[in-house]
């Protein structure tokens, strides 16, 4: 069994192409086409995958190079796939020979999210290594209508991948059922597959989330060791968009809700794309701040469940368009910033960066309104000071 601490989607990814569900006028097509090139008269030299996540693009490259015994080569994030590292690696890895001969797939994954000002140095970059390659290339994409896609649809042979019928996703996870030796009713799976869109990585991912929650004590007990970390929360939160399902991952969260809020400002722009979903979003964080701050004010910690409810069922049910997609998730850069700056700057100087990055006002105003607060609070209930000096990432005796 492969590695037990990672999620199910990545714990339960296919093998082999006979473990791949759905889509099978594509996954034959592209055996087809590895066949011609194993057979050393290549029909086309790249192709292109398209469709929407989660319905097994990545996993049936991974399978097929371990159908055809070949090597896999994956470029996966776009940070680390300008223009530079494409004429660099991506070069090498499709015009040198492998150490043993066999043929090489170069995966390059989500070419529709190539970011940044080096996109057209990059397709082209590309365009330049599909002429010269010496191995099969593989790209991935989600979005037919990427502009970044125009010109490498010409290069490229391109197989369409659509959502995954639920018959087949009720297949796959009454067998993951089976192997966690659980039991689940298909009525519930069925629910799960209705909430899924027909993508086959998000059901798995609540089917998790599901059966985790109603372990016996002792699983549950167990399965709290395995210690999700933030990234891996706010990927599970933005793949579903399931209140419920949403609230789970949550209250599993090993992180405190300031903390959560951070990241999800930091990133809810990745997956929230449309003004009106992104407006939604970005709604309920603040009403999740301003309820963190009346808590702050009044320590009514009952306030605690609606600040859960915004964070997850909030942000869950603000995706309605945008279909989830992998990211690349960035820290957020305030308290990053004040941790570098601790050891520059004399401790006021930090309450007041502190502050004021947090309040997004004026070092003056942050003093006045903010510090004074602070320090009240902390005058009158010294147990939050833990909690103050880790949240602006100051030590305890800066507050006073
Ligand atoms: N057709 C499928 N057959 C079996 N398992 C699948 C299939 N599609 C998805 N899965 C499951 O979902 C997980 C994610 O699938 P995969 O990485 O292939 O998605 P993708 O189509 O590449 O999505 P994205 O566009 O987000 O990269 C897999 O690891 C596997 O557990
Ligand atoms: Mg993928």
């Amino acid at each position: 069994m492969k590695n037990e601490k990672l999620p199910w989607p990545e714990r339960y990814r296919p093998e082999f192409l006979k473990e791949i569900v759905g889509n099978i006028v594509s996954v034959k097509g592209l055996r087809n086409w590895i066949e011609s090139w194993v057979r050393g008269t290549p029909s086309v030299k790249a192709v292109l995958l398209i469709g929407p996540p989660g319905v097994g693009k990545t996993a049936s490259i991974g399978a097929l190079s371990r159908d055809y015994d070949l090597e896999l080569v994956e470029f996966n994030s776009s940070d680390k796939r300008n223009k530079g590292v494409i004429e660099n690696h991506v070069w090498k890895a499709a015009t040198q020979q492998t150490l043993d001969g066999r043929l090489r797939i170069i995966l390059l994954d989500e070419v529709d999210g190539l970011s940044g000002t080096s996109d057209r140095g990059g397709v082209n970059a590309i365009l330049k290594i599909i002429d010269e390659t010496g191995h099969p290339i593989v790209m991935t994409a989600n979005d037919p209508h990427s502009p970044r896609l125009r010109s490498l649809v010409k290069k490229c042979k391109v197989f369409t991948f659509t959502h995954i019928e639920s018959k087949h996703m009720l297949d796959v996870l009454r067998k993951i059922v089976a192997t966690q030796g659980l039991e689940l009713s298909d009525e519930k799976m069925e629910e799960i597959i209705g909430q899924s869109g027909g993508d086959l990585r998000a059901a798995i991912s609540d089917l998790e989330t599901v059966l985790v929650g109603e372990h016996s004590p002792e699983e549950i007990l167990s399965s709290r060791d395995i210690r999700r970390d933030v990234e891996e929360v706010l990927r599970r939160l933005f793949m579903t968009t399931d209140p419920g399902a949403a609230r789970q991952v949550i209250s599993e969260l090993d992180v405190d809700h300031r903390e959560l809020l951070l990241w999800l400002e930091e990133n809810v722009q990745l997956h929230l794309l449309t003004p009106k979903e992104l407006e939604l979003g970005l709604e309920f964080l603040s009403l999740a701040d301003l309820s963190l701050g009346r808590i702050m004010r009044g320590q009514n910690w009952k306030l605690l469940a609606y600040i859960y409810d915004f964070l997850s069922a909030g942000i869950a049910t603000s995706r309605t368009e945008t279909p989830y997609r992998n990211v690349q998730y960035s820290r957020p850069t305030w308290p990053l910033l004040m941790w570098q700056g601790k050891r520059k700057r004399d401790k006021q100087k930090d309450l007041l960066a502190a502050l004021s990055a947090v309040a997004g006002v004026s070092r003056d105003r942050a003093i006045g309104t903010y510090g004074n607060a602070i320090s009240e609070i902390v005058r009158r209930s010294p147990g939050l000071r833990k909690t103050f000096s880790s949240w602006l990432g100051v030590k305890g005796s800066f507050l006073d």
